[in-house]
């Protein structure tokens, strides 16, 4: 299997990282438009083989796409990212171009891909490079929620003092500080409701933490994140290439799920072979639903941006 990531900046690098410690790609292409740096990080990372004892190629390139052709998976990860006391939807104007632009490269190449939209506003730019590659909303997957989940799952360990591989729960709306909805009321402890060990309190705290999880650390890192979203991808790719049927929450097109529509919102996908398998449409309370369609507007009125 192949796979190609778009961008060998943080984000991408460490996807490639951890995409080749999971052995699950014959071949890893790393594409940048900074001269050089794809092939010194695919070298860099071809040279932890021997210790690291995986035997996936990585290839890293610069601006050249033939070089990405046939790939299974594509992962669109160039653009800026945020700064501190900038919000994801600050970059729209540039990460657009670039992920139109990317996203019509890659296809030209790799026809029959699913396409992993990373890329700041998240929801955003899964919704243009739907709306601009035209392709089956099945193949066109936002990554945020994988990682919004993965850190209200670490939250919900701090507080409760429990190990976080014992814990499940999921953050679906869109991937904003403000947008994102973690489901305290269905999060659990090998399936005691979370709502047994934290207060109401303590699990408003968690939620709280969990939307400013990726703020929280751009503020310590001067820059935004990379270990946990590299390995969110790595886990969305590996749902995709042994066909897992895993639940994750994505950004996708809603066609009337949760009262949505011609929108990429996040919600509880199953993953395999063929990228979105289907949508979980769960039942929220009208609480969630409220706060579901508050994430809606934002989102929407973000993809009007797009449009101006
Ligand atoms: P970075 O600045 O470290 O890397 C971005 C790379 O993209 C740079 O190496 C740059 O040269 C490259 N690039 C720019 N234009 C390009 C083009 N046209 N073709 C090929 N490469 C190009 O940024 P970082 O931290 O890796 O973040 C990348 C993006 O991912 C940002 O938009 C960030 O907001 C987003 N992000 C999304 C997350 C999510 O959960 N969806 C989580 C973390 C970051």
């Amino acid at each position: 299997m192949k796979v190609t990531i778009v961008g060998a900046g943080n984000v991408g690098a460490t996807c490639v990282d951890a995409i080749a410690h999971r052995r699950i790609a014959s071949e890893i292409v790393v594409v940048d438009i900074k001269e050089g740096f794809a092939e010194g990080k695919a070298m860099d990372i071809m040279q932890t083989q021997t210790t690291l004892g995986f035997n996936t190629k990585v290839v890293g390139s610069t601006n050249d796409y033939s070089k990405t052709a046939g790939s299974d998976v594509v992962v669109i990860t160039s653009g800026i990212p945020r700064k501190p006391g900038m919000t994801r939807e600050e970059l729209i104007g540039i990460n657009a171009g670039i992920v139109k632009g990317v996203a019509e490269q890659l296809l030209a190449h790799s026809p029959n891909a699913i396409v992993v939209v990373v890329s700041n506003p998240m929801d955003t730019m899964t919704y243009l490079t739907l709306k601009a590659t035209g392709l089956p909303k099945n193949r066109i997957i936002g990554m945020g929620g994988a990682l919004d989940s993965s850190r209200f799952k670490y939250f919900l360990s701090q507080a409760m003092d429990k190990p976080a591989n014992d814990i499940q729960g999921m953050v679906i709306g869109g991937h904003g500080d403000t947008t994102m909805i973690p489901l305290t009321r269905l999060a659990s402890y090998n399936g005691v409701p979370v709502s047994q060990f934290l207060s109401e309190e303590a699990l408003a705290k968690v939620a709280a933490d969990t939307m400013v999880g990726g703020a929280t650390l751009t503020g310590l890192l001067g820059t935004s994140a990379w270990y946990a979203p590299g390995a969110s991808v790595a886990y969305l790719v590996d749902a995709i290439l042994n066909d897992q049927k895993k639940m994750i929450p994505c950004s996708v097109l809603l066609e009337g799920e949760y009262g949505q529509d011609d929108i990429c919102m996040g919600v509880p996908c199953i993953i395999g072979k063929n990228g979105v398998e289907q949508i979980v449409d769960i039942a929220l309370n009208d609480a969630e639903k409220a706060l579901f369609a508050k994430s809606a507007d934002a989102v929407r009125a973000m993809n009007g941006d797009l449009k101006s």
